[in-house]
Formats: C-alpha cells, structure tokens, sequence
C-alpha cells in the first residue's frame, strides 16, 4: 500500500507493516462487526494504544535506578511532559486508549463541529476549549477519523492559547489521502501518525471506503 505519503519521515502510516493493528481495522471497517458499540469502542482504544506505543519510540528517555526487592535495576524513562488532547466527541474512546499508556498525562478537549452551508460545503465551529499549561510539552492530538483535516488544525489553533508545544504528534485511525495533505501542509512541524490513508471522500466529507460515523458507531446516533 505504497503511495505519494509514504515519502515524507513525518507521516506514519501503520497498516503498511503487517501487525494486529490491521486486524482492529478491519473490525472497525467490517459493516457487520462494527455494529457492536462495545466492540467499536475497544478496538478505536486498541488502535490508539499502539499508536501511543509507537509514538513513544520517538520520545525523548533519561536513565534512572529503580530498587526493586533484590538490588537496582537500571531503566529508561519518558523525560518529557505528554499532554493528551482529543475532538469531541469521536474522540473520546481514541482518547482513552493513549490515557492508558500515558497514564500520567494531562488532558485538554476541543469541541469541534462541522456547520453545513445549502450548496454542501461546511465551516467548523470550534467552541469549548480546555486545557492544561502546553509550554514546551509533548502535544498529541488526536480524532479518530482525519477526514479533510479542517478540525485538526483548527484545534491545534485553539490550542494554542495555552502556550507553545515543544513538540506536536497527530494521530488518528483513518485518514484521508487529503486530510493527511492538509495538516502536512497547515502543521509542518508535526508528526503525523495513522492506522491507515484512504483515497477519497464523499461529497459530504466521509471517508470512502472508511467506515462510516465514528462517533455515532462508538456513542450512538445523534438528532
Ligand atoms: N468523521 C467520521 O466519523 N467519518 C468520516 O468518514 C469522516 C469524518
């Protein structure tokens, strides 16, 4: 699944090495599976957990001495500050899968939604904002469908209101081939991380083939 992305060492995409992830994916994908909410739920968790643990092979690490009950042991630990930020509200059960592994970090939430114009195109609203301190932290930022990427800049922007990262990561379950584009192009400076890219959208912004409405899929459907 080679494409035009693959050039650039900023854009991870998972599902080019074959591992469990693809099986989460495809569980998500599958109009039949992913009708159990439960289900949907655990494998955008999943997904994200092994996006974190990716992410953190890029973090940086400082050498301490733990005692354990027969001597010292010598480990190596994250020495950077991670927050955790995540879209409302597809973004919740995502979320909770990189609060497992960073389990210490402090979380920030944006509330982001598309407001749809009569001739089909959309302006997205962002409203609430929360967010801890973000000088000089480790943002990851995360929705699980990066679909034209407008909500995930906007985000970071609002965002920003709360201090300078030192470093971004962007990480999402599925993208579009142009979702990835745009916040290469919006956030330079990021690194972008994926389950896996798909070629179109429909007129409406859904990813084809996708999987449909995460957020209804994971949290039920909306009026
Ligand atoms: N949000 C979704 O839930 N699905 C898409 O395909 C795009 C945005």
């Amino acid at each position: 699944m080679e494409n035009k992305l693959n050039f650039s060492p900023k854009i991870h995409i998972l599902n080019q090495h074959s591992s469990i992830l693809n099986h989460f994916l495809a569980e998500m994908r599958d109009e039949h599976t992913q009708k159990d909410p439960m289900r949907f739920r655990k494998n955008l968790e999943r997904t994200a957990e092994i996006t974190a643990y990716e992410i953190s092979k890029h973090l940086s690490y400082s050498e301490i001495n733990v005692k354990t009950p027969l001597g010292e042991s010598e480990v190596s630990l994250i020495s950077e500050d991670i927050v955790l930020a995540t879209i409302l509200r597809a973004g919740l059960p995502y979320h909770q899968g990189f609060l497992n592994y960073f389990d210490k970090a402090p979380n920030a939430y944006i509330s982001a939604f598309r407001q749809t114009h009569k001739d089909g195109s959309f302006t997205v609203k962002v409203e609430y904002v929360s967010s801890p301190d973000l000088n000089n932290k480790v943002l990851i930022l995360t929705d699980p469908m990066l679909a034209t990427g407008q909500s995930m800049v906007l985000a970071y922007q609002a965002l920003l209101r709360f201090g300078m990262p030192s470093k971004l990561h962007i990480a999402s379950v599925l993208s579009s081939e142009a979702g990835i584009e745009y916040v290469a192009k919006n956030l330079p400076q990021a690194d972008i991380w994926t389950g896996a890219v798909d070629a179109e959208m429909t007129s409406k912004y859904y990813i084809v083939p996708g999987l449909g409405d995460a957020g209804d899929l994971a949290l039920g459907e909306k009026l």
